[in-house]
């Protein structure tokens, strides 16, 4: 770097800095590590954030979540750290709670419930989940927005806008313009809870005659924009299950894999957060799915695009996988760059290549798809970087996540039938009718 061209980075980066607060001080300390050579204690560092956050909740963690799918945006420490925040952040006591349900539904709110739990059962990204009893004896769960998280949103992507800006001057692997409209999309629909439980009931039309899969049902007179009230599903984490017998997890393998692309190739929907937190087990080994807060609506012809790449990669068609990329919304791909795309997309279909049962990935190394990711991700920083279209995004995220579950569980599994399943039919038009309709049903 130029003496003048370092001059005009590090004023960039005071201003960042005193735009961004606390995030701000991390990014410019990040950049002048890299950047500058000054070197940078991580721990204390991380240990500041976490003391000058501690109280901030909300979608922050979305930076974090992010981060493990653009290896270098911000190093291990960081994205831990921000994940911490979360689970340690202080609920909302109980004269707040009932203020908040006052301001949802009235402040004769309570006559709706013959019990309605003062603590928070579980912690939510922009609120928290109470479970309650109706006048039915149902048993719900309320899940309740904290106020004012439109500007806490704002505010997190105006930090998560610097953090790739000061990814981006010393990185260009990945160039994150389309990246960052798609997190800002997602992230300002998950606040709306009525859209959620839109979603919620696009699934349950989307399931309607499939076991494998329980949806929350949604109360829709007990429902708002910040508030949504929903049968409660009971199930274990599926972490319990990592030692269970092996048809267990080949089962509840398959059942999971159903639930994500059921919706994705039949409707051109996916659900793009399969952490964790978002489903539990059953007895019977079904999936309880939560959480309808990203959802991916993607047009027939991106689904024709993954399905293409498929084929391609299958027959060795290059010329057929650059059209296919093309229609993910990829620009600009030379020969090198295909090369390096490629052995992404290979990683990502490789279990669906071959009519046999057969683990996820070969190899059990820890974080599934980490040391591909790493690879693909210095080779096209040498070739100039790629732009990854707005649709690659969560589709990609989904892909991983489910795919790390999958690794989790040591499932073995004929990855290709049942891909091949839910393919078969598969007619653009289709599914764009099918979709429309179904989104009309719920006036979406
Ligand atoms: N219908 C439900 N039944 C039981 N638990 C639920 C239900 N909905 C949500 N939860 C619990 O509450 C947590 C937060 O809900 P979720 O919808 O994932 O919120 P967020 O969108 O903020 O991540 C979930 O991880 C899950 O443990
Ligand atoms: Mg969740």
């Amino acid at each position: 770097m130029s003496d003048s061209e370092s001059i005009s980075f590090s004023k960039q980066i005071k201003r960042y800095a005193k735009v961004g607060g606390v995030v701000g001080k991390l990014a410019t300390k990040l950049a002048s590590q890299k950047y500058l050579g000054i070197k940078l204690d991580k721990d204390k560092h991380a240990l500041e954030i976490r003391n000058a956050l501690g109280n901030i909740k909300g979608p922050l963690m979305k930076v974090a979540q992010l981060s493990a799918t653009i290896p270098d945006l911000l190093p291990d420490e960081y994205a831990r750290e921000l994940m911490h925040l979360q689970s340690n952040a202080p609920p909302m006591g109980w004269l707040f709670v009932k203020r908040r349900m006052s301001a949802e539904l009235s402040s004769t709110w309570q006559k709706n419930f013959v019990k309605f739990d003062k603590e928070a059962t579980k912690a939510a990204s922009l609120g928290q989940v109470h479970r309650a009893i109706l006048l039915n004896k149902k048993i719900v769960a309320c899940k309740l927005q904290y106020p004012d998280m439109e500007s806490a949103v704002s505010a997190d992507l105006n930090q998560l806008k610097m953090i790739f800006s000061i990814y981006q001057t010393y990185n260009k692997a990945i160039k994150t313009e389309e990246v960052y409209k798609e997190v800002t999309q997602r992230l300002k629909e998950e606040l709306n809870y009525e859209r959620e439980r839109k979603l919620m009931q696009i699934f349950s039309n989307i399931f309607l005659n499939s076991k494998y899969v329980n949806i929350p049902e949604v109360y829709e007179k007990l429902s708002t924009k910040r508030l949504l009230t929903m049968s409660w599903l009971d199930g274990q984490p599926l972490l319990n299950f990592k030692d269970a017998r092996k048809e267990v997890r080949n089962t509840i393998a398959k059942n999971m894999f159903y639930t994500w692309y059921k919706p994705f190739y039949e409707y051109g929907i996916i659900h793009g957060d399969p952490h964790l937190g978002n489903y539990t087990i059953t007895k019977d080994l079904n999936i309880n799915l939560f959480d309808y807060g990203c959802m991916r609506i993607f047009k027939g012809k991106f689904i024709q695009g993954v399905i293409d790449l498929y084929f391609a990669l299958q027959k060795n068609d290059n010329s057929r996988a650059i059209h296919a990329y093309e229609q993910w919304g990829f620009k600009g791909i030379t020969k090198a760059k295909l090369e390096v795309l490629n052995k992404w997309a290979s990683f990502i279909y490789s279990p669906l290549m071959k009519d046999k049962i057969q683990k996820i990935q070969e190899s059990d190394n820890g974080i599934y798809g980490a040391s591909v990711a790493s690879e693909v991700h210095r080779e096209l920083k040498k070739l100039g970087g790629v732009k990854p279209p707005k649709e690659f995004v969560f589709m990609d995220r989904a892909a991983v996540g489910l795919g790390s579950v999958f690794m989790h569980l040591k499932a073995e599994v004929n990855w290709y039938q049942i891909f091949h399943q839910l393919i078969q039919n598969f007619d653009e038009k289709k599914l764009n009718q099918r979709q429309q309709k179904t989104l009309k049903l719920v006036k979406l």
